[in-house]
């Protein structure tokens, strides 16, 4: 049973803004991969940042397409864990809450979080390079699946290293994280921007900063509160002890 300081169970209990930011360590205990974590089998030779790339894709669009196929099988395959459930409770529980998210997994929306922010996309949404249209639908006969309307190239629907972030879901986020009285930041590295910089938003408009990691990260020693553990432990247990 993790130990919360109980100034940090009060002003959770009397906050009315919330936001919080996840990264991949919050569907680790789902058993997905976080984005860090050393690649198996066929992929172990590849590095993420190599396969993510508008770049990679040019260079080699069915060996792209390939993985995040691989990718969408695994996430179609897991179920959201404890710790998406405790964040679907805090949204029922503080009136204002927003759910700010770098996973692709959907996991959140899948738990049943409603103010959800998705910085980077969703795995399971597939669009054309070309003209930009969503395909429902596509034959994986082997070659590069194709758009139905314009014959370009089908892509997943997630930013890749070096491209912009939905600039809609961007603002909101920066909105939340500036507006909020209690920042979380779970299972995230802290590594990539521009989602790294929203904790320290929220922190310089006076909101109190909650972590929760396995291990530190540079927002560590920024934070108020660092709550070392699985997010699928921790959190649940924080929402029982905050809203009983
Ligand atoms: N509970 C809590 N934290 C965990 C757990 C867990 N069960 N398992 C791992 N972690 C922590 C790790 O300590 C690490 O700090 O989750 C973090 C995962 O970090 P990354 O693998 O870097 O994933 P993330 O922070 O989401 O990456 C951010 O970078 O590569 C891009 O677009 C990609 O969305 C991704 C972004």
């Amino acid at each position: 049973m993790t130990e919360f300081p109980d100034i940090l169970i009060r002003v959770l209990r009397q906050a009315e803004r919330v936001a919080a930011l996840t990264g991949a360590g919050v569907s680790q205990e789902s058993g997905l991969r976080t984005f860090r974590d050393a690649q198996t089998g066929l992929w172990a030779q590849y590095k993420p940042e190599d396969l993510a790339s508008p770049e990679a894709f040019a260079r080699d669009p069915k060996l792209v397409w390939d993985w995040y196929a691989m990718r969408r099988e695994k996430v179609r395959g897991v179920e959201p864990n404890a710790g998406h459930y405790a964040l679907v409770e805090m949204e029922k529980r503080v009136s204002q809450f927003t759910l700010i998210t770098q996973n692709v997994d959907g996991l959140h929306r899948k738990a049943g979080n409603r103010n959800l922010l998705e910085l980077h996309g969703d795995i399971q949404r597939v669009r054309c390079s070309e003209c930009g249209e969503y395909a429902e639908a596509w034959d994986e006969n082997g070659d590069m699946p194709r758009c139905a309307g314009c014959g370009g190239m089908l892509r997943p629907d997630v930013v890749w290293f070096g491209e912009s972030l939905p600039r809609s879901e961007l603002e909101a986020a920066v909105e939340a994280a500036r507006g909020c009285q209690v920042f979380l930041s779970v299972g995230t590295s802290g590594l990539v921007q521009p989602a790294a910089a929203l904790p320290f938003a929220a922190r310089n408009k006076g909101a109190v900063v909650v972590e929760v990691n396995l291990e530190p990260t540079p927002l560590t020693a920024k934070a108020d509160f660092f709550l070392q553990g699985k997010s699928g432990e921790v959190l649940p247990e924080l929402v029982k002890m905050v809203w009983g």
